[in-house]
């Protein structure tokens, strides 16, 4: 028999989708093929349209639709969504193409333990319209990030990017395939580094085996 220290509790995440849900699904698969320390127990998304929700479904994950226009404002949609997250007791939430501004509310209830995948190399071009923006401005490299998620948007302190080249005939489309495969090798990567007790968030900032990273996360050249 492994002992519980070979084979700790797997951590329980409930993921967060607003669409496509194609990180979710890559994530979804690397803990169903052990390679992370961890279950997706469910996933939640605001849209019911969004095409995630079905494919979460037939892997056998528990869905929900959360839908934001039910509510008067952002805090009382946040705490209907702490509600539901919290239901599914999770040692952490990944947010995969959630497309909703979080407030204090849902922040500070999960405070250490969201994370964000954001298509840019924060602490650039924070918000929407990514791709388009690094072209407009002439950027020879563009990638993405995962960070923990503070009250500040797009804010929280970086864990690990990925860089990818721009080429002069790019559009906006080429850049977001381009980022989407880095995507797919990045996110499972800090969650896997996360549920083996690797990674946390303090007051310092994100702490990979012991050490403070930097701005730009883990390996910033
Ligand atoms: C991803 O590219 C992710 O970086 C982006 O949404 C996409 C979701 O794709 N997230 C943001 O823009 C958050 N600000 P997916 O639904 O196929 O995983």
């Amino acid at each position: 028999m492994p002992s519980a220290i070979e084979n700790p509790i797997k951590k329980r995440i409930v993921v967060l989708i607003s669409g496509t849900g194609s990180n979710m699904l890559n994530i979804a698969e690397h803990c169903q093929d052990n390679k992370i320390n961890g279950d997706v127990v469910a996933v939640i998304a605001n849209r019911a349209d969004a095409a995630g929700l079905a494919k979460a479904a037939e892997l056998g994950i528990a869905t929900e639709f959360v839908p934001h226009t039910s509510f008067a404002d952002r805090e009382d949609y946040d705490q209907a969504l702490v509600e539901r997250v919290q239901s599914y007791q999770p040692d952490l939430i990944i947010l995969a193409g959630f497309m909703r501004v979080l407030t204090p509310v849902f922040v500070s209830a999960f405070a250490d333990r969201i994370m964000n995948i954001h298509p840019s190399l924060l602490p650039k071009y924070k918000g929407m319209h990514t791709h388009q923006r690094a072209l407009d401005a002439g950027d020879e490299e563009h990638g993405v990030s995962v960070h923990f998620v503070t009250e500040e948007l797009d804010g929280g302190p970086v864990i690990l990017q990925s860089r990818v080249p721009i080429f002069p005939e790019d559009t906006a489309e080429d850049l977001q395939e381009r980022v989407h495969e880095q995507e797919y090798r990045i996110y499972p990567l800090v969650i896997r580094w996360f549920c083996a007790d690797r990674l946390k968030l303090t007051e310092e900032g994100a702490v990979l085996d012991g050490a403070t990273l930097g701005e730009q996360g883990y390996a910033p050249e």
